[in-house]
């Protein structure tokens, strides 16, 4: 990866230890403000401009993100890579928390959000082919940085995203899985296809912090997947160092 990288940081995941000289950018684009401000500096040799989803503070629920906002603000900051850090429920047995897995695929379950750039009010009527939503070259990045670090990590993955911010029903996680997903989140999309819509290769590193809802006995701790998420997000942090 030789140009500029976005990390999109996710529940867990506010700042980057790793990053040398960082600066402080707010950038106001024509689809309203970015989550927060960005900070760019250096990992290594590259340029890495990291971005918290969910603001500040974690401010800002996953159906009320300013996806639009945060792609179009990244881009005309000369991103052309992007890393999505998503925290995930695990759907398929194997996905038991602390996974790293690095989807394939993805089925967009999330309603009324703001999900094109292309929405037909100047006459802009484009369609974008996503047959491979994610990046192949990013994804094997991803792969390669955590087998590196010794570290397990799923190669692939169907992510199901929903729309939140409430976790799912035991029967949605069954239909989820009758549909072939095998993890699922809240801010998958739309990220992934307005990054495509701008060019841009997009990647996801998911760490999945439950077993999905009725993947396990009782109901899902939110304090479990707040203590796998603090844990979790040390790998997460290894991996992208070492992917960059
Ligand atoms: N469902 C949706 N989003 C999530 C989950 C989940 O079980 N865990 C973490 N993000």
């Amino acid at each position: 990866m030789n140009e500029t990288t976005a990390i999109i940081g996710g529940s867990g995941l506010s700042e980057l230890k790793f990053l040398k000289n960082a600066q402080r950018k707010l950038v106001r684009t024509p689809y309203g403000d970015p989550s927060s401000p960005f900070l760019i500096g250096k990992a290594g040799k590259r340029q890495v401009v990291f971005l918290q989803r969910h603001g500040l503070g974690h401010s800002i629920p996953p159906h009320k993100v300013n996806y639009r906002a945060n792609i179009w603000a990244l881009k005309s900051l000369g991103v052309q890579h992007i890393i999505a850090v998503a925290a995930t429920g695990g759907i398929a047995k194997n996905l038991v928390p602390q996974s790293l897995v690095v989807p394939h695929q993805v089925i967009d379950y999330t309603y009324g959000r703001e999900q094109t750039f292309f929405d037909g009010s100047k006459n802009n009527v484009h369609h974008i082919d996503f047959t491979m939503p994610y990046s192949s070259i990013l994804r094997q990045h991803l792969i390669d940085a955590a087998r590196g670090l010794a570290l397990g990590v799923v190669e692939e993955g169907v992510y199901a995203a929903t729309q939140g911010p409430r976790l799912e029903s035991a029967a949605e996680i069954d239909r989820l899985e009758r549909d072939g997903a095998t993890i699922v989140g809240m801010t998958g999309m739309p990220e992934a296809s307005l990054a495509r819509e701008l060019d841009m290769h997009y990647a996801c590193l998911s760490l999945v912090v439950n077993p999905a809802a009725g993947r396990a006995e009782g109901e899902v701790s939110i304090e479990d997947i707040k203590t796998q998420l603090q844990q979790g997000m040390v790998k997460v942090a290894a991996v992208l160092q070492a992917s960059l």
